[in-house]
């Protein structure tokens, strides 16, 4: 069977010549139907430019992603992202509703087929009665939740996450991410999901892959052995939960260092010339202060 997603030999380099950056390289990977596969990495590794070369926003130096079997070279209709920050990624002036039927009006959807799935949607994540209000008027969490909502919304074959819940305190990050379980197992939807938090890699994840330091490369792809069903106390208080953290903290923190480029010591004549453009300076500096107190 294809998989849903095929990441092969993932490259992507910002930039060129000397100032040129390696975000992410050497990366393969595959997420089946219904996986929900989580990503962890030291901060700054290349997740999200990870996440941008899968949703088609940016352009894989190398490699290709694809998508049932089809190469990526533009954002996928069947694809959705819901972005860390959830203040920049709705529309301040669209009441909730209009938010999450946004991405459904620029695909074409007939307006009473609109209606149906944003309700639904917002059913799903237990906003039903603020359909009408603004962005503005909600609190983080529930913000956070319209963002889920438009992307459920769109009924992707592929749901992209990149850290949905680090912005938002610890008792609504466990109901979100509860929201996501129950919503992921009722559609049998694909979800990769980055996070930096290990417990909640471990807590959704199907499986967890762990980074390595930029540039980012899989260090180990782990197999989560937990039931399906998972609850916020039991479940993180199991042997295997705590086997597994500690495995994947084992892996984040014991990578080697990241390799500089060795420092250059400057050669005496290139010394000579930066004292000599430092003495001017101040020359020059000293002047125009006696200048201005005689002035
Ligand atoms: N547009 C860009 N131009 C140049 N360099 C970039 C750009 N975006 C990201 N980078 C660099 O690429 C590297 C990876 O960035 P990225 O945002 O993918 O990391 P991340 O793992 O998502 O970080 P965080 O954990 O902070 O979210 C960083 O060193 C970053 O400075
Ligand atoms: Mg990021």
């Amino acid at each position: 069977m294809t998989p849903m997603l095929e990441v092969a030999d993932l490259r992507h380099t910002y930039g060129s010549g000397p100032t040129a950056h390696t975000a992410v390289q050497n990366l393969t990977f595959e997420v089946a139907t219904g996986e929900l596969a989580c990503i962890v990495g030291p901060s700054g590794c290349g997740k999200s430019t990870l996440l941008r070369c899968i949703a088609g926003l940016i352009k894989p130096s190398e490699g290709t992603v694809s998508l049932h079997g089809d190469k990526i070279d533009r954002t996928p209709e069947d694809l959705a992202v819901v972005f860390q920050d959830y203040s920049r990624s709705l529309f301040p002036w669209l009441s909730v509703r209009g938010n999450v039927e946004f991405p459904l009006r620029s695909r074409g959807v007939s307006r009473a087929e609109r209606r149906k799935r944003s309700a639904e949607a917002l059913e799903w994540v237990g906003l039903s009665g603020a359909d009408g209000k603004y962005p503005w008027q909600l609190s983080g969490g529930m913000q956070q939740r319209v963002s889920i909502a438009r992307a459920l919304a769109c009924q992707p074959s592929l749901l992209l996450m990149d850290e949905p819940f680090a912005s938002v305190d610890a008792q609504t990050r466990f109901e979100l991410e509860d929201l996501l379980l129950r919503v992921r197992h009722e559609h049998s939807s694909t979800v990769l999901l980055v996070t930096h938090d290990i417990d909640e890699s471990v807590y959704l994840g199907d499986r967890v892959l762990v980074l390595s330091k930029s540039p980012a490369s899989i260090v180990a792809d782990l197999p989560v052995d937990l039931p399906a069903q998972r609850d916020q106390i039991t479940t993180r208080e199991s042997k295997n939960f705590v086997a597994l953290r500690g495995e994947v903290a084992r892996l984040l923190h014991n990578q080697p260092a990241v390799a500089h480029e060795p420092i250059t010591r400057p050669t005496p004549a290139q010394e000579s010339a930066a004292a000599q453009r430092f003495l001017e300076a101040e020359r020059e500096q000293a002047r125009r202060r006696s200048d201005a107190s005689t002035g």
